[in-house]
């Protein structure tokens, strides 16, 4: 059964860009890019980063927006539509359910990260003073020792979430990144202001662009390919799902170079200012996921204005989280109103039901149920390697594979619309290059099982 109600379209090419930009930018950038980047060695790992993303995020960015305005429909309809159109099997509305699905696994884990960054941007707003390292340490040990406030914030911030996709696609999603995403460069363009100031930009910059070979390894390559699907919100159903609310007129490359420079832009951006005031106290990079946790709450203890600069931080990237996790919930809800012909509403609320329970056994893996581990990961790491290690990789391998090789040059050039020169080579690069990239790092990790 289908019920084909007309569609919306986003209401400007610029809108598209930022409900995008909205979906990319996010805990990827600013919280794991930064973290990522001082446990990997600083440049070497930008550098990779880099050529990651022009090589495998740019290309199938503009592949899978390509599947979803060209299938006009949620991810799985998409899917189904375009391999109808160019005579393919329909098991490729399989890679439909996996993007649908994957991104409510993400989502899950994603919300109680983001619980834990609507506590600090309340713990900045009010004042806390956290004097010691040790003291962090204590603070961020005792809220994940803590199920119910875990719980509480988990709850909080889906809610936010899951009230905005409720609203629609024009006066939910997109008019909350309209909001959201502007107040974000301000943020963003004041704390690196702010770091140039204050901090030691100097020792940021050549930390993050001074290139030393000697710290190239697989293991960097490996993290900074999974780090582009992830930042990119690449394989799961999100950008598909964007891409099928727009304008057949607006050009999709163009659109994708302006989403994947941001996104990339954000990252670097976040990276110097969190650097350069953690440089300036004499702290170390390299404190990995707790970066942002142990080690930026002490700077703006001890920092001229370290209040109005902290609460500005948290608050970027709770909006930054927000407006991903928007894109987690869309793809699902989306075919429930499409194939099922449920209420927006309903469908929103009652997808935002399953995830919190999701979401709460995820909660209680760092307490009460700390026991219970499969391969030595409890289930918050398990659903991250699962998702980003994955799924994700393969649903990219997968599109890439459909777009290059299968879907007509006609249809795609039809859709695409580059001229002749530029668009053959994009395809190359998606035939070849991208496949390549994906097949090597998997092929890394079967010889290299602890990485
Ligand atoms: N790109 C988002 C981030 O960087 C995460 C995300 C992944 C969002 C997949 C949607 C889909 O945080």
């Amino acid at each position: 059964m289908s019920f084909d109600a007309p569609r919306s379209t986003w209401s400007s090419r610029w809108a598209f860009i930022l409900v995008t930009i909205g979906s990319a930018v996010g805990l990827g950038n600013i919280w794991r890019f930064p973290y990522m980047t001082g446990a990997q060695g600083g440049s070497a790992f930008v550098l990779v980063y880099l050529l990651c993303v022009a090589l495998v995020g740019l290309p199938l960015l503009m592949a899978e927006i390509l599947i979803g305005r060209r299938g006009r429909g949620n991810p799985v309809s998409a899917m189904l539509k375009v391999a109808e159109e160019n005579g393919a099997s329909p098991w490729w509305g399989a890679l439909g359910w996996v993007g649908v699905l994957g991104a409510l696994l993400i989502l899950a884990y994603y919300s109680v990260v983001a619980g834990w960054i609507v506590e600090y941007t309340y713990q900045a707003i009010a004042g806390v003073r956290i004097l010691t390292p040790e003291a962090a340490k204590q603070g961020f040990a005792d809220l994940q020792a803590n199920p119910l406030r875990l719980i509480f914030w988990h709850t909080v911030f889906l809610a936010l979430t899951v009230g905005v996709v409720a609203r629609g696609v024009l006066s939910g999603i997109e008019r909350a990144n309209l909001l959201l995403m502007p107040a974000l460069f301000v943020i963003l363009l004041f704390l690196v202001l702010w770091g140039g100031m204050v901090g030691d930009m100097r020792t940021a910059w050549h930390f993050m662009f001074d290139f030393k070979p000697e710290l190239l390894t697989g293991q960097v390559v490996l993290s900074a390919m999974g780090h582009a699907f992830f930042s990119l919100s690449l394989g799961m159903g999100a950008i598909m799902a964007y891409g099928s609310y727009l304008d057949k007129r607006a050009s999709i490359a163009h659109n994708c170079f302006w989403i994947a420079l941001m996104d990339t832009l954000v990252g670097l951006l976040v990276g110097l200012a969190i650097f350069s005031l953690t440089f300036a106290h004499g702290l170390e990079a390299n404190s990995g996921p707790g970066l942002v946790f142990h080690t930026l709450p002490l700077v703006f203890t001890h920092m001229p204005g370290g209040r109005v600069v902290g609460s500005l931080f948290f608050l970027l990237v709770l909006f930054a989280a927000w407006t991903s996790a928007i894109s987690l919930v869309e793809p699902f809800v989306a075919w429930a109103t499409e194939r099922l012909g449920v209420h927006r509403a309903a469908a929103a609320w009652g997808t935002g039901a399953a995830v919190w329970l999701l979401g709460v056994a995820v909660c209680l893996s760092f307490n009460d149920w700390s026991g219970f581990k499969l391969f030595g990961l409890n289930l918050f790491d398990q659903v991250d390697y699962l998702t980003s290690r994955i799924l994700m990789p393969l649903s990219g391998l997968a599109i890439a594979l459909f777009v290059g090789w299968i879907m007509s040059r006609k249809n795609a050039q039809d859709e695409i619309r580059l001229p002749a020169a530029q668009f053959q080579l994009w395809r190359q690069v998606l035939r070849y290059v991208t496949i390549l990239a994906i097949v090597l790092i998997f092929v890394y990790r079967l010889a290299n099982p602890d990485s």
